[in-house]
């Protein structure tokens, strides 16, 4: 995730206001180091998802001598399936690549399966709710070993509050958004944590003003 230092994740309701450089590169690289890549059904449709790109050599080495696929999986968080089959996540998956996982609910709409069908792999994990839990365990049993979350922030308040999350990568940019009383959203979105969780800083890269924290979960 990336924030600004007053805690935003979006500008005009998108992360990209945020961004540079570095925190582009972080982006890729925690990417290339992952086997799935879990995203809620909110980013997609803002952030106009795309497959992810082949990796660069070095990545591609790695991932390899990890014996790991050559790219990570998308797997999107939908009850509703309001997905566009034509969004690029889709539609400009390469041939070769596993089409994208989708994780749903017993009681999401039948009259999107069909054509979500013919793009992605369903998957139903629960019948209102997409039990988060139940979904990782899924993604473990089909190999995932290192599962990245890419947000938004309702799907963050969830794995944190089932207490599935090991790690957090913030990049805090030298920015300030405001509007957070106002519905703007920080990294959690849902009501107070039962117990606030204490995270244990790891490491601090800095670079153009930019902090890229990683913390662990401990
Ligand atoms: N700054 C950053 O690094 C960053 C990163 C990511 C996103 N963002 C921003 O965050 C915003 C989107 O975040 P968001 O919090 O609104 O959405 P989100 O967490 O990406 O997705 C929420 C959606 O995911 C589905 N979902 C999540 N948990 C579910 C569950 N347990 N069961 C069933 N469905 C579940 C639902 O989809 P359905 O509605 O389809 O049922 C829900 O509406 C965007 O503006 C994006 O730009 C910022």
């Amino acid at each position: 995730m990336v924030t600004s230092i007053d805690g935003a994740t979006t500008v005009a309701g998108r992360s990209g206001g945020l961004g540079g450089i570095g925190d582009r590169q972080v982006f890729q690289a925690l990417r290339g180091l992952s086997d799935m890549i879990l995203v809620g059904a909110g980013t997609v449709r803002a952030e106009g998802y795309r497959p992810p790109r082949d990796p660069v050599d070095s990545v591609a080495s790695r991932r390899s001598a990890d014996r790991r696929a050559p790219k990570p999986r998308l797997v999107v968080v939908s009850g509703s399936l309001n997905l566009d089959p034509t969004l690029p996540l889709f539609a400009e998956n390469d041939l070769g690549d596993p089409a994208p996982l989708v994780a749903t609910v017993s009681s999401s709409p039948a009259s999107r399966w069909a054509a979500l069908e013919q793009v992605a792999e369903l998957v139903v994990c629960g019948e209102t709710l997409v039990d988060l839990t139940g979904l990782l365990a899924t993604l473990s049993d089909i190999g995932a070993r290192t599962v990245v979350c890419e947000g938004g922030p309702h799907l963050n308040y969830q794995l944190f509050a089932a207490g599935l999350v090991d790690e957090l990568c913030v990049s805090i940019s030298p920015t300030l958004v405001g509007g957070l009383s106002l519905g703007g959203r920080g990294l959690l979105d849902g009501p107070n944590l039962a117990v606030p969780i204490r995270l244990r800083l790891h490491r601090v890269l800095s670079e153009d003003g930019f902090l890229f924290c990683r913390y662990l979960v401990s």
